[in-house]
């Protein structure tokens, strides 16, 4: 016979317990100040592993979220065993652990708040993504933005005795069935006030410049990605984007820049048999009604009818090797050779414009160094006067004049004014050398003997060729600026 009054004790415990409002396992729960509980205290299922995830929808205020995994307490700043505060960073904050008696989660300071608690045994339901969202480009006005990639292109690898490389016009694979729900969040990063950058709280906002074209494009190896094509921007802004995954999975923030008003070069993609061409290239002014960009529907068949060609001929050369039977490497095959072939191809073909970045505004090369000149670098030469101070980067930019210069592309259309070239990065040329068989005869230029004259040298390899060493590491960095053409 337990005394009367531990009765009324475990009866108080246990209506207590009751009045506790359940988190669902493996599901979202959203709460506002009018369906928050009071006092907010919620219970915790019982798991040997679960994941508990706060994402805040509001600012304003500052609640506080702790969670005990021994069921009989209610969790809170003073602390005690087993009390975890799940503290928060840019409105987002995780606590993974055995809940084995089950749990609970009580908020402080919750005031007006809103929020997102996601409970999961799979793994974090909110999550800051590990990889970025990429810029194609940018020109005065629009921006070519990418998610990160979500899926490998499930194309299999030729084989013997069938040795089929894709033809020089080639189409896009049959994109996934299973898409993620990504949005795009866009600011001018002058008007981004320090809200929380979780998911629910970026898809409440309103986005600058509007989506004219939303699609899947598979533009490198790393695999699909969903494009945007952004317009109504505003000159020679500095923006910062972010891609919001099903509401509740967040990637970024990158940065990038548009040009300057009177940049004149228009952007190019959608090209399936160039996939990496994302950016602006000097042509004239696109025509056909409502288009300001070139894609596959309107690009001049002056420029694809001779790409399509060296590839076709480049490709009818390679496989008379043997293609799949002796491999010229364990590592790569023909198809490896083709693909990167054909992207060293377009981005030939395919000259690219850019801008100094904002950041760095005197940092290009003023004029075409001469085919003798060694030397070049990607950095700045070091000032005499003040040894250790930081030497600045340079892009590979050269100005170009309004007429067709011979470093262009010959089998581009005059675009009628002036513009800054953008070099393609060198390491699209060695990416040929290395996966092609040396019979093909391909070579790039080496530093030795002015490859900077061509190509952008030492931004992800260093100059003397070790990978990975360069000054930039890439091509172009989140924060919006651009090296080279890569
Ligand atoms: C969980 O939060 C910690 C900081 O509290 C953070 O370092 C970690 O990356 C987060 N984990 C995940 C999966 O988001
Ligand atoms: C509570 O979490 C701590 C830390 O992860 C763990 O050591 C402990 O075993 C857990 N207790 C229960 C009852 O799950
Ligand atoms: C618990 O789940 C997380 C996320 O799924 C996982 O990273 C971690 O390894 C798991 N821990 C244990 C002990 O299983
Ligand atoms: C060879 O492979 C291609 C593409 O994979 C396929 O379309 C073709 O039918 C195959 N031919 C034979 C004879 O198997
Ligand atoms: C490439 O193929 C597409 C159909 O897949 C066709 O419409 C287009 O005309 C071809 N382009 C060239 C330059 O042959
Ligand atoms: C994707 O998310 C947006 C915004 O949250 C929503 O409006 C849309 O209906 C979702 N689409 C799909 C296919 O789930
Ligand atoms: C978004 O724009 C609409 C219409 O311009 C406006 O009514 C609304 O208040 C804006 N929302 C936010 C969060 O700025
Ligand atoms: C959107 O861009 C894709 C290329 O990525 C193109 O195939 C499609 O026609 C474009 N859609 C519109 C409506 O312009
Ligand atoms: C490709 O080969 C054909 C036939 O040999 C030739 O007529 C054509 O000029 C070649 N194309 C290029 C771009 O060299
Ligand atoms: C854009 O703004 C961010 C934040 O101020 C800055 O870090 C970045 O360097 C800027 N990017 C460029 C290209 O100026």
């Amino acid at each position: 016979m337990l005394p009367e009054a531990l009765i009324c004790l475990l009866n108080v415990a246990l209506a207590f317990a009751q009045t506790q409002q359940a988190l669902p396992l493996n599901a979202l729960a959203s709460f506002t100040p009018s369906n928050t509980p009071k006092p907010p205290v919620l219970s915790l299922p019982t798991s040997s592993n679960l994941s508990v995830t706060v994402a805040l929808c509001s600012s304003g205020n500052n609640p506080r979220f702790f969670v005990t995994n021994s069921s009989d307490a209610i969790p809170g700043s003073s602390g005690g065993k087993s009390v975890f505060e799940i503290t928060l960073k840019d409105g987002y904050g995780n606590w993974t652990g055995p809940f084995r008696d089950g749990g609970v989660l009580a908020i402080e300071d919750v005031g007006q708040s809103s929020f997102e608690l996601g409970v999961s045994e799979q793994g974090p339901i909110h999550e800051i993504l590990p990889n970025l969202p990429l810029l194609g480009d940018t020109t005065s006005n629009q921006a070519l933005l990418f998610s990160p990639a979500f899926a490998i292109s499930q194309n299999d690898k030729p084989t013997y005795p069938n040795y089929t490389l894709p033809p020089a016009n080639a189409s896009l694979p049959e994109p996934p069935s299973d898409i993620p729900n990504f949005t795009l969040f866009v600011s001018p990063t002058s008007s981004l006030t320090p809200l929380p950058q979780s998911g629910c709280m970026l898809s409440s906002q309103n986005s600058t410049g509007t989506v004219v074209n939303q699609s899947l494009w598979l533009k490198d190896k790393q695999g699909w990605r969903t494009q945007w094509l952004l317009e109504a921007l505003t000159p020679a802004t500095n923006y910062t984007a972010y891609v919001v995954k099903d509401r509740t999975k967040v990637s970024g923030p990158i940065n990038f820049v548009t040009k300057s008003a009177t940049f004149a070069c228009p952007l190019v993609f959608g090209l399936p048999y160039c996939p990496n061409v994302a950016y602006t290239v000097p042509l004239p002014p696109p025509t056909g009604a409502g288009s300001n960009t070139y894609t596959a529907a309107n690009i001049p068949a002056e420029i694809t009818t001779p790409l399509l060609s060296y590839l076709t001929n480049f490709t009818t050369s390679l496989t008379s090797f043997a293609c799949g039977r002796d491999w010229y490497s364990p590592l790569v095959g023909c198809d490896d050779c083709q693909r990167e072939y054909r992207r060293w191809l377009c981005s030939i073909t395919f000259t690219r414009c850019g801008e100094p970045s904002p950041a760095n505004p005197d940092s290009f090369t003023r004029s075409l160094p001469a085919p003798t000149a060694t030397g070049l670098s990607a950095l700045q030469p070091k000032d005499k006067n003040n040894p250790t101070a930081p030497q600045k980067v340079f892009s590979a930019l050269i100005p170009q004049a309004s007429d067709i210069s011979k470093a262009r592309s010959p089998n581009l259309p005059a675009m009628g004014s002036q513009y800054s070239m953008l070099l393609p990065c060198i390491e699209i040329c060695t990416a040929v050398d290395r996966a092609c068989p040396s019979l093909v005869g391909f070579t790039c230029p080496t530093v030795q003997f002015n490859a900077a004259a061509s190509y952008g040298v030492g931004y992800t390899d260093s100059a003397d060729g070790d990978e990975g060493q360069g000054v930039t590491g890439g091509p172009q960095d989140r924060w919006g600026n651009i090296w080279c053409n890569g």
